[in-house]
């Protein structure tokens, strides 16, 4: 089911994402679409949260992926907006971690939109009419469950 929300606040970003991390499954990849600063680190922190997750959750900067441990499986976060090549995901083995029992969520998806597994959710972020006011759609491609 596709879902749209307007947020007003990084707190309410958050609580969407906490929302939605409780609806995922081993095996649900989440792509991610926005600008810089739109909130979809906020919101994979919620995400997390939702999934049982205790660890610290942060961009993964200097690393393509952070691992954490929720109560279903693992969550990986990838976050692309650095990468350079199609080589470095090779390298990285992103097909091995998408097509697994993981939750896997995309920071700066359209970089790898021609690698995304058919059967995923698409969760779109922009920026809204006033300063702290962001547009998220959260859209379900193919036939992931939930
Ligand atoms: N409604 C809102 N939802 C989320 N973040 C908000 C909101 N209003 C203001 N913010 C601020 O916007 C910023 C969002 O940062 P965040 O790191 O989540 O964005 P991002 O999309 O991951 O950016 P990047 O592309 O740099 O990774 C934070 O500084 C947060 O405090
Ligand atoms: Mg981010």
């Amino acid at each position: 089911m596709n879902q749209s929300f307007i947020t007003q606040s990084e707190d309410e970003t958050i609580s969407v994402g906490f929302q939605f991390g409780e609806t995922l499954t081993p095996g649900s990849v989440v792509a991610l679409f926005g600008d810089l600063g739109t909130g979809k680190t906020r919101l994979i922190k919620g995400l997390c949260k939702g999934l049982g997750v205790a660890e610290h959750v942060s961009s993964p900067t200097f690393t393509i992926v952070n691992e954490y441990h929720g109560k279903c499986c693992k969550i990986f976060h990838f976050d692309f907006y650095r990468m350079n090549s199609i080589t470095e995901l090779k390298e990285i083995g992103f097909d091995e971690y998408i097509y697994n029992d993981g939750v896997c969520v995309i920071e700066w998806a359209d970089r790898v939109e021609k690698l995304l597994p058919p059967d995923r959710f698409n969760v779109f972020l922009k920026l809204g009419a006033n300063e702290n006011e962001r547009e998220i759609r959260i859209e379900k491609i193919g036939d992931t469950k939930s």
